[in-house]
């Protein structure tokens, strides 16, 4: 069995350092540490309203990066010019609202239908990898699959909430589970993120399906406490 990649989220580190508008802490420090630990893919969002990531960020985490640069983008003109300039190996197109505190949902798969259609193939063409960040619903696989994408990302956020409320979860992990499962029969690869801690990453690290997590603000937030390295190695051995 191949194993589940971990790609590493580091926007919380370009949060911190914007916060003060200093160069530090440096998220390009992040990302290298997080290669240097064990993460299989560094995830960056760059949003339209860069309250964490920037265009110089992108730049320089690109040309010294050497395992894949997951660059997380909505699906506007502004941002396929950026991604086709920057030829990141992966894309994960994202929903966006500028007042959300973070991504609240998958994609609206309706909306924008043919642009979608046209950013993922202009992506394909620049040999970026492109998946789509959409709920645990089969018709969105399917429309996904349509759309030619090459993966989906999972939304996890609401079976996230509802493990850390300590609230039944099992009719949200079934939702995720026949997502998988029907993903992987289109012959889309699955992932998951969103909300996702040592728990919840572990209850799905048992779904059969998942290729890859995308962990970000927990996981930034528990190196204060234990480090980078340590938290990606833990990480590790809960998926695997
Ligand atoms: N995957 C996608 C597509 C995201 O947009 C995000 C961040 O919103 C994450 C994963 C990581 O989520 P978190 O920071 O909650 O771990």
């Amino acid at each position: 069995m191949n194993k589940i990649r971990l790609g590493v989220n580091i926007d919380h580190v370009a949060t911190v350092r914007n916060a003060r508008g200093e160069n530090y802490p440096d998220p390009l420090k992040a990302a290298l540490l997080a290669q240097k630990s064990g993460a299989d893919s560094v995830t960056i969002h760059l949003r339209e309203d860069r309250r964490h990531i920037n265009e110089k960020d992108l730049k320089l985490i690109k040309s010294k990066l050497k395992i894949p640069l997951n660059l997380e983008i909505a699906a506007t003109k502004e941002m396929l010019d950026i991604a086709l300039k920057r030829k990141p190996p992966f894309v994960c197109i994202v929903p966006e609202k500028r007042k959300e505190i973070t991504t609240e949902g998958g994609l609206n798969l309706n909306f924008k239908k043919d642009f979608l259609k046209k950013i993922i193939n202009r992506l394909k063409q620049k040999r970026s990898r492109v998946s789509l960040f959409i709920e645990p619903s089969l018709i969105d696989i399917e429309k996904s699959k349509n759309l030619n994408a090459d993966c989906v990302e999972i939304h996890t956020g609401k079976f996230c909430n509802l493990i850390n409320k300590n609230k039944n979860y099992n009719q949200e992990l079934e939702k995720i589970k026949k997502a998988v499962n029907f993903g992987n029969l289109l012959g889309l690869e699955v992932h998951a993120g969103h909300g996702l801690t040592y728990k919840s990453a572990k209850i799905l690290s048992k779904v059969k399906g998942i290729t890859e997590f995308n962990i970000g603000h927990f996981l930034i937030g528990e190196s204060i406490f234990m480090g980078l390295d340590k938290v990606i190695k833990n990480f590790r051995k809960i998926i695997s």
